[in-house]
């Protein structure tokens, strides 16, 4: 048991989930609580380098290597930030973490389920976040949202059915452990959709 609460936030691009990362913080701080923020792929010098090859328009890796490399800046991030933060009694807020990489690189690139599994076991053992708010829209909306405001990255350039798998695969993760994965309906107004994620987080963390 760790002292602080691991909080996780997901969804496909255009979800809204950088919205809502962007307020957290000072949420939970305003109720005397010690926040790390941080992100995957990335969180650690090593994990920002390895982020920058993986979203790198002009590489197009193997998706086993992908999730390889995730797993691989996960267990730095584990090492390095996020188990000395939550033994520290910080809680970490995490923009994005392993439901991801079922996500994207089982559901949308197609790799076998139970390998992302044995990775997770092999990285985190027992380690699961405590909450993870997963932001739920449609590809369409993810798309149209991703881009209107910015060039895509190496994901957001793949087509709606890849998101549409993806989706799926987020899906899968939030019905196999309904009491971690709270489902958001991320096309509900902003101000509707904080609201919920307030009484989430205030029902089940606090
Ligand atoms: P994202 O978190 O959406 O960052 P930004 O807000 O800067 O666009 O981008 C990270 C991308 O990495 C996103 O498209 C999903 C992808 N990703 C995976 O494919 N697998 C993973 O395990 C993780 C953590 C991210």
């Amino acid at each position: 048991m760790t002292k602080g609460k691991f909080i996780t936030l997901e969804g496909m691009d255009g979800a809204g989930k950088s919205t809502h990362v962007a307020w957290i913080p000072a949420f939970l701080q305003a109720r005397g609580v010690k926040v790390c923020l941080t992100r995957e792929p990335g969180g650690t010098p090593v994990g920002e380098r390895l982020r920058e090859l993986m979203l790198d328009k002009a590489q197009k890796l193997h998706a086993e290597t992908e999730a390889l490399l995730m797993f691989a800046a996960r267990r730095e991030h584990l090492d390095k930030v996020i188990l000395p933060a939550l033994d520290a009694g910080s809680w970490v807020v995490c923009d994005r973490f392993t439901d991801a990489t079922f996500a994207y690189q089982s559901g949308g690139s197609g790799l076998p389920w139970e390998r992302i599994a044995a990775l997770e076991a092999w990285v985190q053992g027992d380690l699961q976040p405590d909450l993870t708010l997963y932001f739920d829209v449609p590809s369409e909306v993810g798309k149209a949202r991703t881009q209107a405001v910015r060039e895509p990255d190496r994901f957001e350039l793949e087509g709606r059915a890849f998101f549409d798998r993806v989706r799926e695969g987020y899906l899968r993760r939030a019905h196999d452990d309904m009491r971690r994965m709270r489902i958001i309906d991320g096309t509900a107004a902003l101000a509707e959709v904080k609201q919920s994620v307030e009484n989430i987080i205030l029902s089940n963390c606090f």
